[in-house]
């Protein structure tokens, strides 16, 4: 099965790779939309335009599935995108918040880009999982994204978003893609936190979709 991935850069090569884990045999393309990073503080106007245009270009592919390997495209855009391209089957990667609370974690922060964090669908994924006893708080990483995609001033962005910010959380969430490809850097603030993404997840709705 052709198995179209995009990312407004690198960061979705971190799903990308989980999915070959138990996907190992399909045919891929993926789409590092760098130009375009990052998506995270674009208007849905613009980022709907990017996404179709994208989507455009798998679907000339011969895609049949596409994954959008980005948390801030997935929480403003698939809904645009399913409705636009119903033939497409799109499956989404969104900050792991469910898997988060499932932890029964007490205090868990979300960081992502200013977009996801704005985005409605966090705010649902907060409504419908998060626990009364569970405090999470989220956190808005302009520019780190960028920082990665073009592996330039990492630490020093890294070091000014988490000036303050209390290390003693139980769960730290990668509400982006980019940020699973400094996982390590990460955990050096949050020692005794456990850090996830949805990548895991992703894979595994790619792999039912490919058995169907
Ligand atoms: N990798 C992306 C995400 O998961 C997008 C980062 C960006 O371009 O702002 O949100």
């Amino acid at each position: 099965m052709k198995i179209g991935v995009f990312d407004s850069g690198k960061g979705g090569t971190s799903v990308l790779a989980e999915i070959k884990k138990i996907l190992p045999n399909e045919e891929y393309k993926y789409i590092g939309d760098s130009k375009n990073c990052p998506y995270g503080e674009k208007s849905d106007e613009e980022l709907n335009q990017i996404v179709s245009n994208i989507t455009d270009d798998l679907e000339d592919w011969g895609a049949k599935v596409i994954v959008i390997a980005c948390n801030t495209a997935t929480t403003r855009c698939i809904e645009y995108l399913r409705e636009k391209y119903p033939e497409i089957k799109f499956v989404g990667t969104e900050p792991a918040i469910k898997l988060a609370a499932e932890t029964g974690a007490k205090k868990i922060l979300v960081m992502a880009t200013p977009g996801t964090v704005q985005s409605e669908r966090v705010a649902k994924l907060i409504h419908e999982n998060v626990k009364p006893d569970q405090e999470i708080e989220l956190l808005a990483c302009p520019g780190l994204a960028d920082a990665i995609e073009h592996d330039e001033k990492i630490d020093e962005t890294l070091e000014q978003l988490l000036d303050g910010v209390d290390e003693e959380h139980d769960v730290v969430v990668l509400g982006c893609t980019h940020y699973s490809l400094i996982k390590d850097k990460i955990q050096k603030f949050f020692p005794k936190a456990k850090l996830i993404d949805g990548n895991r997840g992703v894979a595994k709705r790619v792999k039912s979709l490919a058995e169907q």
